[in-house]
């Protein structure tokens, strides 16, 4: 792989210990997968933020890390409410952990938006900008949805991106891996969590192709979150299209191969699987508009069982009516986490989420059995209202 002189000088150690490390990681990683050379990228998000999920082994290394991040970098979701975390019923040890583990990706310069879903917050990515993100959803939105490049980095690799300010240039910054392989049609008019479970039937089935949807009817953008977050659970998918929609969509020749997912298959993803004590949503993070909604459905109602809502401080804090509106009906709002990085939920006995990322990962990572329904579904079920 070829390095500039500045760059062989940092591999060199020149510039300090971590950044030679950082160097090593980008190098090791370009030449397993036969980049050419680093590029620069506009930002960066990093994952490997939960206590939960890294431990002390990963505060210890973060916090012996000597450098500052070059390009916007930006955290993925911690494992609690870094404010209200008692109310998740987080415990001491625990909290300060993860707090400390907070203060060390801030000591390098890493932003604690804390969130799955930057694109609702920042101007980080555009079309064709090569990126270097971690979190599963947010790869896949940004490689399908805005057309911007990142293959899904670890959480050291994504940091060294940041420490560098570059990412080998393999897998999908390259055009030749973005090309559509299969065809995926869907029967039926889909609209909300519906692509969410769309994209929990078709990860299996992509394996290691890259689809190209055609759906009857357009999803919206946060349809489109509920589909890549979902496939990219259930598949590992990075990247997919959507004919006549996405950005790349018309770039390419049509695949050759086609598959057919039935209305009957989505129908069954939603096939009642446990009785709900508590109703998550917010996986990926929501955004204003699914606030807004939210707001709008739980107006002059209150719940008669936990209801957990998800999103970035950020957006909070922006949009305070909505907030305002949404507890008092007695749902709570927890940002910088969510249901799943969180070990807050594991003492529930069945959650009901609508999304279809959140029911392939709440019973393994969680141990908590799960259910998917519609948002309005999962409102009525908070609420006590019948179908
Ligand atoms: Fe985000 Fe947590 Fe879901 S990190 S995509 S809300 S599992």
């Amino acid at each position: 792989m070829y390095l500039t002189m500045d760059e062989e000088k940092i591999y060199g150690g020149e510039s300090g210990e971590t950044l030679a490390t950082c160097m090593e990681i980008l190098v090791t990683l370009g030449e397993i997968y036969g980049a050419d050379r680093l590029i620069p990228v506009r930002s960066v998000q990093v994952a490997g933020v939960s206590y939960r999920t890294i431990g002390d082994a990963g505060l210890e290394w973060i916090r012996d890390l000597k450098a500052e991040t070059r390009v916007p970098a930006i955290l993925n979701p911690a494992g609690m409410d870094l404010k209200d975390w008692k109310k998740m019923g987080i415990n001491e040890d625990f909290a300060e952990r993860q707090l400390e583990i907070i203060q060390a990706y801030e000591r390098l310069g890493v932003r604690p938006e804390c969130t799955c879903a930057p694109y609702h917050v920042c101007r980080v990515a555009g079309f064709r900008d090569h990126l270097a993100w971690s979190e599963s959803s947010a790869v896949s939105f940004a490689n399908s949805v805005i057309g911007a490049r990142t293959n899904r980095e670890g959480a050291p690799s994504a940091l060294a991106a940041a420490l560098i300010g570059k990412t080998p240039n393999y897998g999908l910054h390259l055009d030749e891996n973005r090309i559509p392989t299969l065809t995926i049609k869907v029967d039926g008019k889909l609209e909300g969590s519906d692509f969410g479970a769309v994209g929990h039937i078709a990860g299996p089935l992509v394996k290691n192709e890259t689809p190209i949807f055609e759906f009857e009817v357009k999803p919206t953008p946060i349809e489109l979150k509920q589909l890549g977050a979902a496939m990219a659970a259930t598949g590992s998918v990075a990247l997919y299209h959507v004919k006549k929609l996405t950005p790349e969509s018309g770039l390419y020749p049509e695949p050759v191969e086609a598959i057919t997912i039935e209305w009957s298959e989505i129908k069954e993803v939603y096939d009642c699987r446990c009785e709900p004590d508590l109703i998550a949503i917010g996986c990926p993070h929501i955004g204003p508009e699914e606030l807004s909604r939210l707001a709008e459905l739980l107006k002059d109602k209150q719940v008669k069982k936990e209801l957990w809502i998800f999103t970035s401080r950020r957006l909070a804090k922006q949009h305070k009516e909505e907030v305002n509106q949404i507890t008092k009906s007695g749902a709570k709002i927890f940002c910088d986490t969510c249901m799943v990085v969180s070990p807050a939920s594991e003492r529930f006995r069945c959650m009901m989420v609508n999304s279809g990322k959140a029911l392939n990962y709440v019973p393994k990572i969680c141990g908590v059995q799960c259910t998917l329904g519609t948002t309005e579904e999962c409102i009525q079920k908070a609420v006590g209202e019948k179908r």
